[in-house]
């Protein structure tokens, strides 16, 4: 697969139980884009990060990445093109320790044990997690487990990522080493995220979900801009844009008292 293209075609998914979580949903993500999914609770985010490295099969449609169609037959190769990382670490990290969670993809993918760990240790240092490498996994705090399961996912070298809100639960420090973090990949980036600043820091192009179809694709800086869009997926504007004259004219700066 020379180039990294992630594509919905008409993708509709409906849960065991009836629940209608897609419905149509169609894209273009390009090669080393960077693109924010965002939208109102329950609109189908992680349904749809589900779809793209095969968890869920499609009910009508399907997704495509680069030219291949994810079928059981692709699975595999397409399993080590995207990565993703859940939105709940506790649900990707389950050995007894970090440094073994981080080498169990690479093992997993037939590498020898000497040069899975030395892969492992690398992906640590690249995450700034090396000192931690023989601690249990469950005893980190949220920052800390966000930044080995993306290790962990790393180590597969995938080039495609996927994350599912991942600065959620992580105090201020922690999101600002992730956005770093994050900013530092050339891979292709695709970030359901209810934390608009983190959109606007690392992703150009934002595809608001909603009710199970895609509700706007555009510029982030563009989309952000649209208060009733905002206020219908019930999104706050990010904090960096809000009472700023530029972007809300609207709302000039109130004047300095005594003037
Ligand atoms: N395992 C499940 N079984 C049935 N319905 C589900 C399941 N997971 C999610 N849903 C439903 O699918 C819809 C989309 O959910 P989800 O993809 O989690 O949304 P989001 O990530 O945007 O909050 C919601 O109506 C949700 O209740
Ligand atoms: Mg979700």
């Amino acid at each position: 697969m020379s180039h990294h293209i992630v594509e919905a075609r008409d993708l509709a998914y409906a849960y065991p139980d009836g629940t209608r979580a897609l419905k149509g949903v169609s894209f273009r993500i390009t090669h080393g884009e960077s693109v924010a999914l965002v939208g109102p609770n329950g609109a189908g985010k992680s349904t749809l990060l589900l779809q793209l490295n095969g968890f869920l099969r499609p009910t009508q449609g399907e997704v495509r990445i680069g030219n291949l169609p994810i079928t059981p037959k692709t699975l595999d190769q397409i399993r080590r093109t995207v990565g993703v990382i859940f939105q709940d670490p506790d649900d990707q990290l389950f050995m007894p320790t970090v440094r073994e969670d981080v080498t169990f993809g690479p093992l997993n993918m037939g590498f020898p044990r000497q040069e899975a760990e030395s892969i492992a240790e690398a992906v640590l240092a690249q995450v700034g997690m090396s000192d931690i490498a023989d601690r249990a996994p469950y005893h980190l705090s949220a920052g800390q487990k966000r930044a080995v399961a993306i290790a962990a996912v790393l180590a597969m070298s995938p080039d495609i990522l996927v994350l599912d809100e991942p600065s959620s639960h992580l105090d201020p420090k922690g999101r600002r080493r992730l956005i770093d973090l994050l900013h530092g990949f050339s891979h292709t980036k695709i970030i359901a995220t209810h934390d608009l600043d983190l959109a606007l820091d690392l992703c150009p192009r934002t595809i608001v979900i909603a009710d199970g179809r895609v509700r706007e694709d555009g510029p982030t800086l563009r989309l952000f801009q649209d208060q009733a869009l905002l206020e219908e997926c019930a999104l706050e504007l990010p904090l960096r844009m809000q009472g700023c004259p530029i972007c809300h004219p609207q709302h000039p700066p109130s004047p300095s008292p005594g003037r």
